[in-house]
């Protein structure tokens, strides 16, 4: 049974007493760097200290000159760590191991320039090098001024650290330390607070689909016509890696076959990236035996028969190259087709823009797939790169079965998949 810790909040005079959880044997890494917004961090470390959770602290230079190691040692009832080269740190708890021993990273208040060191993966202090050597999940609440957190160098390191899965918490509009007002105040405590906890509890909850392995392809495929053009279908990726996430966060070892997307890598999914239909085929072979296959890519249907070696070249008199097509393999068919090593549990996507659950629902006895989710990509609905979609789940030839669901967010949909095939296994 978790052990639970009573916690008193004084709430409008009334004193408002509330049992939690404890997150006994959860550690957090916390990286202290440089801000006046440090203080903060204080109050963070006393509420995750009180839901049980092992903090271990670094400090960087910068850091150490908004709060002192003993505030923090006291708070976090460890030693705090603040130097690379120090011979007794190394000894007793060397700078890999206090950063694989924890199960998150948490950067509070994240300097801009932590923030361009983790980016650029310098490792010149005892924090860059920890975060440079982690394999754990991190998460950074930046505190800046305005003008730092909106310049264009910030917001590439940002980009560079979401596409890396990198989770963050603000930061905040306000009133900021220095005076200005706008955004780069470091996200309240209670914000920092709840996303660590959330983090830390969804680590907890039941896995209802551990021991099952999925594949799931997303993404559209390139087929290159020479070295510099291609052939490809739209697709943003986005809904085949909202499924993937939801897989895993349920508990699933997936692999996904992801082709050219300008999308974060989902968190714990392992990621293969391929360019071409034939390359998505031979990954997604190699995945298997798996219990789930979900294809969820727009691969495309044709490919030139043969690439040109060098750029095909506009003469000026009007010469139009003659393309040849060949057609891909259908990685679909072929997978619902896979003998011994098929899927016990094989899932295809239609998109129409008519006709939707009619045609889809041929496709779903052409492919001999399991179930079929038909979605609507006709221009007016947005669903080519937006963040919602609209399914109806076809997984037999009575329009009676059919489950018509709600539209919703991308991510959404990737979670009642991922509940639809626990119910299905279960
Ligand atoms: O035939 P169509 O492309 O409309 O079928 C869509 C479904 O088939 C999607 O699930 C898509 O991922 C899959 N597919 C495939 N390999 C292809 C073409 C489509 O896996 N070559």
């Amino acid at each position: 049974m978790r052990q639970c810790r009573l916690t008193t909040l004084l709430n409008r005079n009334y004193l408002v007493i509330t049992v939690q959880p404890a997150l006994t044997g959860k550690n957090i890494l916390l990286i202290i760097s440089g801000g006046i917004a440090a203080y903060k961090v204080l109050e963070v470390i006393r509420r995750l200290r009180d839901r049980d959770i092992n903090i271990r602290a670094i400090l960087t230079k910068g850091g150490a000159e908004f709060v002192t190691p003993l505030s923090v040692a006291a708070l976090t009832e460890n030693k705090v760590y603040q130097d690379l080269f120090s011979l007794t740190d190394e000894a007793e708890m060397g700078h890999i191991r206090l950063s694989r021993e924890a199960d998150l990273v948490l950067v509070a208040p994240a300097s801009a320039d932590i923030l361009a060191k983790m980016a650029t993966g310098q490792a010149g202090d005892l924090a860059t090098t920890a975060l440079l050597a982690t394999n754990k999940p991190v998460m950074i609440a930046p505190a800046m001024n305005v003008e730092m957190w909106h310049h264009r160098a910030t917001q590439a390191n940002i980009a560079t650290l979401e596409n890396r899965g990198v989770i963050r918490v603000g930061p905040s509009s306000g009133d900021l330390a220095c005076g200005e007002v706008g955004s780069g105040r470091l996200a309240e405590p209670a914000e920092i607070i709840a996303s660590v906890l959330d983090f830390l509890e969804a680590q907890e909850a039941p896995k209802p689909l551990a021991g099952k392995k999925a594949v799931v392809t997303s993404g559209p495929t390139h087929e290159p016509i020479d070295p510099v053009r291609y052939i490809a279908n739209r697709s943003s990726g986005k809904q085949g890696h909202a499924i993937a996430q939801a897989l895993c966060d349920a508990g699933a070892d997936v692999t996904l076959v992801s082709g050219p997307v300008n999308l974060p890598d989902p968190a714990g999914v392992k990621v293969v990236q391929v360019e071409t239909a034939r390359e998505m085929l031979a990954a997604v072979q190699s995945a298997l035996p798996a219990d789930i296959a979900i294809c969820a890519a727009a691969v495309a249907d044709w490919r030139t028969a043969g690439e040109a070696g060098q750029k095909l070249k506009k003469d000026g008199a009007g010469f139009i190259p003659d393309l040849k097509l060949s057609e891909n393999p259908d990685i679909l068919a072929i997978i619902s087709a896979a003998g011994p090593k098929r899927p016990s549990l094989v899932i295809g996507f239609a998109a129409e823009t008519e006709n939707v659950t009619e045609h889809a629902r041929a496709k779903r006895t052409r492919k001999g797939c399991d179930w079929i989710l038909a979605n609507d990509v006709a221009p007016d609905t947005g669903t080519f790169g937006g963040d919602q979609n609209e399914i109806c789940l076809i997984s037999g030839t009575d329009e009676k079965t059919d489950e018509r669901w709600p539209r919703q967010s991308k991510t959404g949909i990737g979670r009642a998949l991922a509940m639809r095939i626990i119910d299905h296994f279960s």
